[in-house]
């Protein structure tokens, strides 16, 4: 066994296809921030808890430490070019961009496939990262577009269906 070097493990776990999400929050000026992850996850349902990471060298990160309130946006596939501005530090992300304040304030995207709004409950140092644990106090599932895909670095888009083989 030998340890992986960090651009192995980035390939390697590049493998593991996710969905895309963006996760919003009010910063400490009261101006709205967000980022885009695929590190989202659901962990659990009684407690509703999900789960996702932010580098402790992304832009937002001391904005989302300090947040008690977030919410995560699911992207659908027609919305590359959301997922690309989140992701950018170097774009005003809000600029012309459809969103209400939510029940805590909380910027809402409009148009995402579905938008949970959650409260912080638990930081989890996690090496380069910190896990963000967050309870689920509202789901809102708007629509049922195909979601947008995340896989070996690049976009795609869901393919054809497999027998489960179960039902
Ligand atoms: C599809 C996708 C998924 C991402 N997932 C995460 C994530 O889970 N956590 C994270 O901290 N950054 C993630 N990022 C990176 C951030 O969205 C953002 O690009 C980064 O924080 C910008 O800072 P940088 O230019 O210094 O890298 C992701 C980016 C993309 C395009």
């Amino acid at each position: 066994m030998s340890t992986p070097n960090p651009e192995q493990l980035r390939k390697a776990v590049a493998r593991y296809a996710t969905g895309v999400a963006i996760v919003t929050t009010t910063d400490a000026n009261g101006q709205p921030a967000g980022m885009t992850v695929n590190s989202f996850a659901s962990v659990s349902l009684e407690p509703a808890l999900v789960l996702w990471s932010v580098g402790e060298h992304a832009p937002e990160f001391a904005t989302f430490i300090a947040a008690s309130a977030t919410a995560i946006h699911v992207l659908g596939a027609s919305q590359v070019a959301l997922s690309n501005r989140f992701a950018n530090p170097t774009v005003d992300k809000f600029d012309g961009i459809d969103w209400r304040p939510g029940d805590q304030g909380t910027p809402l995207l409009a148009d995402c496939p579905v938008c949970l709004q959650c409260t912080a409950v638990q930081t989890i140092e996690a090496g380069d990262h910190r896990i963000l644990v967050a309870q689920v106090e509202s789901v809102d599932v708007r629509h049922d577009e195909a979601p947008l895909l995340f896989y070996a670095s690049g976009y795609r888009e869901i393919g054809a269906a497999l027998d489960s083989g179960w039902s």
